[in-house]
């Protein structure tokens, strides 16, 4: 699982999109501005989604720019050296996506007014769909089963380390002013009114007609009929499109389609082991 990657400070990245030299500017001198809004997530939490859903709200549910513009540079992606690149040019306020945990992340986002946005998503189906995304992204060491992928997830020996680790090290920013997070489930459950929470985080007073706008084209059929937004644009050598979409499924509980008895209870004893003191807090907590 860790083939094509480099350990950064402990936290294993793809050696094959990211470098060891970026990472460090970016933790270190990349400089965030006040009005930047980062979509922050754990891998295959929904980050696609998100970044789709600002830029519709942006651009006022205009969806335009949605579907003139690749998603890599609507919002580019701050880990990687060719992001940097278009960040510098990116006329503010920009829009930035991260898989970084919290204590990678830019010193220069302590003092200042950037908001970022956190999404989460049951990591039993976040298993599902890497598992599954393993398969086109050449980057990733695609597992021989499931039952490989859970162990090493649950060991934090996967791109981005532990999944415990990252949403306890972003959920400790709840209350602050400019932190905002929102479970993927809860994307799915009640997308209108999730956007109208966002707006309000950002400060955007959209119309109903521009309510209505994001939610028609944040839809999962919208985002997999657009080519700027579900990956299809991108070369063989980097997705191989011939084994399956990058928008995959895009429901919630598939987990149950995947997972033994016995994978849900070693999954179970893990997860209330590493979440017990964050009990309560997620739809999926029963
Ligand atoms: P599945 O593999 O379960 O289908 P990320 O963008 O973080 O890589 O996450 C990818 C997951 O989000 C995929 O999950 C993908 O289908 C899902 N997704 C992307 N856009 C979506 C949308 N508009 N509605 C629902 N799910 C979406």
């Amino acid at each position: 699982m860790l083939r094509h990657s480099f350990s950064y400070k402990g936290i294993p990245l793809p050696a094959e999109i990211y470098d060891p030299e970026t990472i460090d500017f970016v933790g270190n001198r990349f400089q965030v501005l006040d009005d930047d809004a980062f979509t922050v997530t754990y891998p295959k939490s929904g980050t696609n989604w998100m970044i789709e859903i600002l830029s519709l709200i942006w651009q006022q549910g205009d969806p335009s720019w949605c579907r003139s513009v690749p998603i890599w540079d609507r919002s580019p992606w701050l880990e990687s050296p060719n992001a940097l690149e278009k960040l510098k040019s990116a006329k503010p306020p920009r829009l930035i996506s991260s898989h970084l945990p919290i204590q990678l992340f830019p010193k220069s986002f302590w003092g200042s007014k950037a908001k970022v946005i956190y999404t989460f998503r049951n990591p039993k189906d976040l298993l599902v769909s890497l598992y599954h995304f393993s398969k086109l992204a050449n980057f990733l060491e695609e597992p021989e089963s499931l039952e490989e992928l859970l162990g090493a997830f649950l060991q934090g020996e996967v791109l981005y380390g532990s999944w415990f680790d990252h949403v306890k090290g972003w959920l400790g920013l709840r209350g602050r002013e400019n932190f905002f997070c929102i479970s993927y489930e809860e994307l799915q459950e009640d997308l209108r009114g999730s956007v109208g929470r966002i707006c309000r985080f950002l400060g955007k007073d959209l119309s109903d007609a521009a309510l209505a706008s994001v939610v028609q084209n944040a839809s999962f059929q919208a985002m997999r009929d657009n080519p700027m937004a579900n990956y299809s644009l991108l070369p063989g050598n980097i997705l191989d499109k011939t084994k399956g979409s990058f928008l995959r499924k895009g429901v919630v509980g598939d987990w149950k389609n995947h997972f033994t008895v016995a994978q849900s209870e070693r999954f179970g004893r893990a997860y209330q082991e590493r979440m017990q003191d964050l009990a309560g807090t997620f739809p999926w907590d029963e």
